[in-house]
């Protein structure tokens, strides 16, 4: 399975913070926003990844990530010359999906919780159809939003309904199989002028491909939309890493837990962040993690 991460968009409701950078190079916590996008893909054992953004913004995750030697994984990166739909991301990687299935997270959603990797991994092992998920949220209008009938059977999907018909949004994070540029293509600009992924996930679920799981209590999906969200999602991830002493979106850990990298790579990164906490945990995993 291919990974994209769609990292575009001109990050207006953060201006002036992104008048001069893109929205998801910025710092939450620790680390660069895209940094936890990431960590979703290679927690389900993706290791071949498009990043997408902006021709200004495309240069600097290129600069932060380079090839993805140093995480055992493949990075490939291509401009969206104008921000026409999260759909767009499916027709921009065509050429880089091929014949694999694809799986798609927002380069500014960021999720943690127990049992998300296996339902990372659940997902992405799925053949045929499409899987999504649903989490409840106090303010679904500013979502995708999945309606339900009274068995639990979804109805429909409507992107940010101004009367939502459940409190469960559509997280930033799609599994497809591979007719999904096709489908895609065939999409009509919404009203706000944008080839909506609503509008791709309605196709699946009319031919009754479309799987929606919902995330429980236990699951952080955390918003990244203003600057108070922002700092809230940075709070959360200090909390969990201060308390636990064990980190959000660590992607050299993960790689190095999955096996995609050696324990020497891994000490090479830690020297490069010696002088941060980031790299003094990093010395940490190579010291007590065990391999199997
Ligand atoms: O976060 C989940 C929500 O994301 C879903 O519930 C909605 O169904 C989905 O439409 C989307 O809603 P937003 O209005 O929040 O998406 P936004 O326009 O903010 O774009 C999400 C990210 O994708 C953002 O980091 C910018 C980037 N982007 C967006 C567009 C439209 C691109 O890179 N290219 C684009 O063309």
């Amino acid at each position: 399975m291919k990974g994209i991460v769609l990292a575009g968009g001109a990050g207006t409701r953060l201006y002036p913070s992104t008048i001069a950078v893109s929205k998801q190079i910025l710092t939450v916590y620790d680390k660069p926003m895209i940094y936890y996008p990431v960590s979703t893909l290679m927690l389900a054992g993706i290791q071949d990844i498009l990043i997408i953004s902006t021709p200004d913004d495309l240069p600097c995750f290129e600069r932060l990530f380079g090839s993805g030697e140093a995480l055992g994984v493949r990075f490939t990166y291509a401009v969206q010359d104008a921000p026409r739909g999260l759909a767009d991301a499916f027709i921009v990687g065509e050429s880089f999906i091929g014949d694999d299935n694809v799986c798609l997270v927002l380069g500014d959603n960021i999720f943690h919780g127990y049992g998300f990797t296996e339902r990372l991994h659940n997902a992405a092992a799925r053949k045929t159809g499409a899987t999504i998920f649903g989490y409840h949220v106090a303010n679904p209008d500013e979502f995708g939003v999945v309606e339900f009938d009274d068995d639990g059977k979804v109805l429909s999907l409507e992107e940010k309904p101004a009367a939502p018909k459940s409190n469960y949004a559509v997280p930033g994070l799609y599994f497809y199989d591979n007719r999904v540029a096709g489908i895609a293509k065939a999409v009509k600009p919404s009203a706000r002028g944008e080839i909506e992924i609503t509008s791709v996930n309605n196709a699946y679920l009319e031919m009754g491909e479309l799987n929606v799981e919902l995330f429980g209590r236990g699951m952080a999906w955390l918003d990244t939309g203003n600057h108070r969200a922002m700092l809230a999602a940075a709070n959360f991830v200090e909390a969990v890493q201060t308390r636990q002493g064990l980190y959000i979106a660590c992607l050299e850990e993960i790689a190095y837990r999955q096996g995609f990298i050696s324990r020497d790579k891994l000490l090479e990164t830690a020297a490069r962040l010696d002088k941060t906490e980031y790299g003094q945990y990093l010395h940490h995993i190579a010291e007590t993690v065990v391999r199997h």
